[in-house]
């Protein structure tokens, strides 16, 4: 193995990704984002108008289905089947309808053997919801990261507001609440800290601390 498997499970909006790609830089480690695999998944449905309950059409699309990564900056490039979906898949009809199809139990098994598989050979950074309890149960290091949600509703309003979009706090905080409500209460391997995972409430540490703690763990493993 070529270094370590490190998950990075959470609520949504709460500094994950920010913080996964750091720690991926620092180690040389590659970065896996399973999220972007939920929403192109949700987003390819969308754009077939296939119900995103209908786990059946669904499964029959994802046979024909590639989701693949580039490097980028500031974000990573996403592709399904070879085009570009980078900004597609964190539109707010994406973002308020992914849950419904991260429910579905045939989804997430092929998704996970597909990250099973990104993360077989180790020096990994991969976050999302279930990375430590399902996708990777012997993951070398766990991280479980938390913010309020008024915090992170804060942190969400500022990204969008570089990107010219201005949806009030408030309508983000209640977003955020919601998404969190389904993906901790769905039957299928919900949004759980893993027994062995470390929680770190990021309110109020800033992105360098966090990173900085996580560094710690790591170099601690290694
Ligand atoms: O991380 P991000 O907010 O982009 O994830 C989008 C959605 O994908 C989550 O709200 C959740 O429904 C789903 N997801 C999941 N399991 C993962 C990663 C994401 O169910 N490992």
């Amino acid at each position: 193995k070529n270094g370590l498997q490190i998950a990075i499970d959470g609520p949504a909006s709460a500094g994950k990704s920010t913080v996964a790609k750091l720690i991926a830089k620092k180690f040389s480690y590659v970065y896996c984002d399973t999220g972007a695999m939920y929403r192109s998944v949700t987003l390819k449905a969308m754009r077939n108008n296939i119900p995103l309950t209908d786990e059946a059409r669904i499964m029959k699309m994802m046979k024909h289905t590639d989701i693949s990564f580039a490097p980028g900056k500031p974000q990573q490039k996403v592709f399904i089947d070879g085009h570009e979906v980078t900004n597609a898949i964190r539109s707010e009809a994406v973002t308020n309808s992914v849950s419904t199809v991260a429910a579905l139990l045939d989804v997430r098994k092929d998704l996970s053997n597909r990250q099973r598989e990104i993360a077989e050979n180790g020096g990994i950074v991969m976050d999302g919801r279930d990375i430590g309890t399902t996708v990777l149960p012997h993951a070398e290091v766990k991280i479980f990261l938390v913010a309020s949600v008024q915090e992170r509703a804060k942190r969400r309003f500022k990204d969008n507001a570089q990107k010219g979009i201005h949806t009030p706090i408030k309508k983000l905080a209640h977003e955020i609440e919601v998404r969190d409500y389904k993906d901790s209460h769905r039957k299928i391997s919900p949004l759980t800290q893993a027994k062995d995972a470390i929680r770190i409430d990021t309110t109020h540490v800033s992105i360098q601390g966090v990173v900085d703690k996580i560094a710690e763990i790591i170099d601690k493993k290694l």
